[in-house]
C-alpha cells in the first residue's frame, strides 16, 4: 500500500497512530537541526518533521513517508492539518528489515516557476508547463469546481427525465455562424467532415425521434477570433425539450441554475429578472447587460441640439450615464476615460463631460454652448445630484450605444461596481430573427436559422424583415452571454422560407439541410432548447471572466496548444494518403 491517508486528511483525533503518505515537497526548512517538508498533494499539505534530513531532496520530489501523526507546537490555523505534524524517522518495520521510512518515488527538476498560490510563471510559460500549474491550489479549485458543477447537473437534469445522449463529433460543414474545423477523410478523396459547432441539428432530430427532453455535456468547436471568454474547442450543456412553450423552458433551467447556486454557491435566488432584446440595448446598449450595477442610458438628445455645438447638432442620438459621485474626477482621469472610448477598439471621437458640483454649479467641457440652466435640465435627465459626472457620447445611434456601453463597464470596473462574488443573473428575450450582414450584403440568422419567428411578426417577414423578433433567449450572468437558445421551426414549409430569407436557393438548402426538411415531414413535434457555455458558467461561478484556467488544457489567444505546440505540420506521407497538396 502506498499511502494510509491524503495529505488534507490528518486532524488532532488522529494522534498517535502510525501514517505512510505520499506526495510532492512543496517546501523544506531548516529550523536548527529540525526540517520540515510540507507534503502537498491534492487534498492538502501535511507538514512532516524529521531529526535526520536527506538533503538531495528537493521541491516538487515526489516521496512516501511514515511516521507518527503528533500534535503541533506552533499551530497552523490556515490549513485544515495545522494542529499535527508526522514526525519521520528512520525506524525497524518489522523485526529482520531496516527501513527507511522516507523513500524518494522520483525527483523533480527544479520547476520553471513556483507551485504555489501566487506564481512567478508567465502565462505562456505556465501553459508550456501546464501539468506543473495544475498543480497549483488556484487552478486545482477550478477543475474541481468544473466537476463538482457537472455532476449536479447531470443529478438534477436526470431527475426531471433528461437523457444524455451523444451526438457525433464527425459531420458536415455548415455555412452559417462562425467557421468550421474540418478533417479530411482518407477513404474519401476531396472530402471532408467538420467538427460540430454545436450538435444544434442533431438535437433537433432527437426529438422528431421522441427523446422529448436531450441534454449533453458536449465539446464544441469554432474556428473564431479568441477572447477571455472563448476557447476554440469549449464545452456546452446542450439541451432540447419537445412540446413545449419558451416560457417551459426558461423556467426549466432557471431552475437548473438556481440548483447550482445552491448547491455550489450556497446562494438562493427566488427567480431571475428578465429583459426584452429592445430594452437592454436602450437602457445598456448590449444584449447581456451587467446588471449588478445601474448606471442606465440617458437619452438628451432633444435637449442638446440646436444650441451651436455642431458634434451634437450632427448627431443621430446623444446618450448620458451618471458616474455618481464622481465630480471630483481630475483632469488626468477625465483624459484617461477620454482616451479609452478613442482606442480603436471603442471608437468614439471624443467624451463631453458634465460635472455636478458639490456647490450646485455645474462645469461642462462644453459650456461656452450652454446656459447653466440648461446643463442643470441635462443633470435631471440623468437623476444626476450634487457630486455626481455626467459623460456623453453622440453619434449614429447604434454604434453611441455599443461606444458608451463599453464606457460603462469601463467605470464599472474602475469603481469597483462589478463584485465577482455578487451574481446577477438575467434573462434577455425577444432577439430579433435576422441581422444585416454588410459584408454579404444580405441577412443572416441572428442566433441560428432554425430559430422560429414570433407569431405576431409574421407579417413583418417580408415587408420587413430586419424587424421580425425570434422566440430567442440568451441567459446572461454578470454581463456575460452563458447560454442561448429557441423555440425552433419544425414546419418544413417555414424552414423553407427561413432558408429563403437568408439567401440560400431551394437547391443549397435541399444540399446542406435536407436531412433537417425531410425529417420534419415525418411528425416532428414543437420543440425548443438551450445551451450553456460550461466553460463561462465555471468561470463566473469561481469568480473569474477568464475561461481559460477552468479548463485543463486549454489554447492560448493564437488557438495554439503550446504544451503538446498543436497545431503542426504533419508528414508528407499522411498528406499524400489524404490527397492533400500543402502549397505554402
Ligand atoms: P450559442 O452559439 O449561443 O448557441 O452557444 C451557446 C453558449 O455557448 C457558449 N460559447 C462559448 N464558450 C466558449 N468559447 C466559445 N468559443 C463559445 N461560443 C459559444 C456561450 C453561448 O451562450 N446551438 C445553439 C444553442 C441552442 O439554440 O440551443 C448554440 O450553440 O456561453
Amino acid at each position: 500500500m502506498y499511502r494510509t491517508h491524503t495529505n488534507g486528511e490528518l486532524r488532532i483525533e488522529d494522534i498517535g497512530k502510525v501514517v505512510t503518505l505520499c506526495g510532492w515537497v512543496q517546501a523544506k526548512r531548516d529550523l536548527g537541526g529540525m526540517y520540515f517538508i510540507d507534503l502537498r498533494d491534492r487534498y492538502g499539505i501535511t507538514q512532516l518533521a524529521m531529526g535526520d534530513f536527506d538533503f538531495s531532496i528537493g521541491r516538487e520530489y515526489v516521496i512516501q513517508v511514515t511516521g507518527k501523526v503528533v500534535e503541533r507546537v506552533s499551530k497552523n490555523k490556515n490549513i485544515p492539518t495545522g494542529d499535527i505534524e508526522v514526525v519521520v524517522e528512520n525506524q525497524v518495520i518489522d523485526k529482520d528489515n531496516h527501513v527507511s521510512s522516507l523513500t524518494i518515488l522520483n525527483k523533480s527538476k527544479t520547476p520553471p516557476f513556483t507551485i504555489e498560490n501566487e506564481t512567478d510563471g508567465g502565462e505562456e510559460l505556465r501553459m508550456q508547463y501546464r501539468y506543473l500549474d495544475l498543480r497549483r491550489n488556484p487552478l486545482r479549485n477550478n477543475i474541481e469546481l468544473r466537476h463538482r458543477l457537472s455532476i449536479e447537473v447531470r443529478k438534477y437534469l436526470d431527475s426531471i427525465n433528461f437523457l444524455e445522449i451523444e451526438t457525433p463529433y464527425l459531420i458536415k460543414s455548415t455555412p452559417e455562424g462562425a467557421r468550421d474545423f474540418v478533417v479530411p477523410s482518407r477513404m474519401n478523396p476531396g472530402q471532408f467532415y467538420a467538427l460540430p459547432q454545436s450538435p444544434q441539428t442533431f438535437k433537433q432530430l432527437l426529438m422528431v425521434s421522441g427523446y422529448d427532453r436531450y441534454y449533453q455535456i458536449v465539446r464544441c468547436f469554432r474556428d473564431e477570433d479568441l477572447r477571455a471568454d472563448r476557447q476554440p474547442e469549449f464545452t456546452q450543456i446542450d439541451c432540447e425539450m419537445a412540446f413545449v412553450t419558451q416560457e417551459d423552458i426558461l423556467q426549466t433551467f432557471e431552475a437548473l441554475m438556481v440548483h447550482l447556486f445552491q448547491v455550489t454557491k450556497g446562494i438562493d435566488f427566488d427567480s431571475f429578472p428578465r429583459m426584452s432584446y429592445a430594452d437592454a440595448m436602450l437602457n445598456y446598449g448590449c444584449d447581456k447587460p451587467d446588471i449588478r450595477f445601474n448606471m442606465q442610458f440617458n437619452y438628451i438628445t432633444e435637449l442638446v441640439k440646436g444650441k451651436g455645438f455642431a458634434i451634437f447638432d450632427d448627431a443621430e442620438s446623444i446618450i448620458a450615464i451618471n458616474a455618481e459621485n464622481c465630480a471630483s474626477y481630475t483632469r488626468k482621469q477625465l483624459d484617461e476615460l477620454t482616451d479609452f472610448v478613442k482606442r480603436p477598439q471603442v471608437g468614439a471621437k471624443g467624451l463631453i463631460y458634465l460635472r455636478c458640483n458639490e456647490d450646485g454649479t455645474y462645469k461642462s467641457s462644453v459650456d461656452k454652448f450652454y446656459t447653466e440652466d440648461e446643463l442643470k435640465k441635462w443633470a435631471t435627465r440623468c437623476n444626476a445630484k450634487a457630486g455626481d459626472l455626467i459623460l456623453v457620447l453622440s453619434g449614429e445611434t447604434a454604434t453611441t450605444q455599443a461606444q458608451l456601453s463599453a464606457l460603462r463597464l469601463h467605470l464599472g470596473n474602475q469603481l469597483a461596481l462589478r463584485n465577482p462574488d455578487i451574481y446577477a443573473p438575467l434573462w434577455v428575450y425577444d432577439f430579433p430573427l435576422l441581422e444585416w450582414n454588410e459584408e454579404s450584403g444580405r441577412f443572416h440568422a441572428m442566433h441560428h436559422p432554425f430559430t422560429s419567428p414570433k407569431t405576431e411578426d409574421l407579417t413583418l417577414l417580408d415587408s420587413n424583415p430586419g424587424n421580425v423578433r425570434a422566440n430567442a433567449y440568451d441567459l446572461v450572468l454578470n454581463g456575460t452571454e452563458i447560454g442561448g437558445g429557441s423555440i425552433r421551426i419544425h414546419d418544413r414549409a417555414v424552414q423553407s422560407r427561413m432558408f429563403d430569407l437568408l439567401g440560400f436557393t431551394k437547391e443549397e438548402a435541399q444540399a446542406q439541410f435536407g436531412f433537417l426538411l425531410n425529417a420534419f415531414e415525418y411528425g416532428a413535434p414543437p420543440h425548443g432548447g438551450i445551451a450553456l457555455g460550461f466553460d463561462r458558467l465555471c468561470a463566473l461561478f469561481g469568480g473569474q471572466e477568464t475561461i481559460r484556467d477552468f479548463i485543463a488544457f486549454p489554447k492560448n489567444n493564437s488557438g495554439r496548444d503550446v504544451m503538446i505546440d498543436a497545431p503542426a505540420t504533419i508528414d508528407k506521407k499522411q498528406l499524400d494518403e489524404l490527397n492533400i497538396k500543402v502549397t505554402l
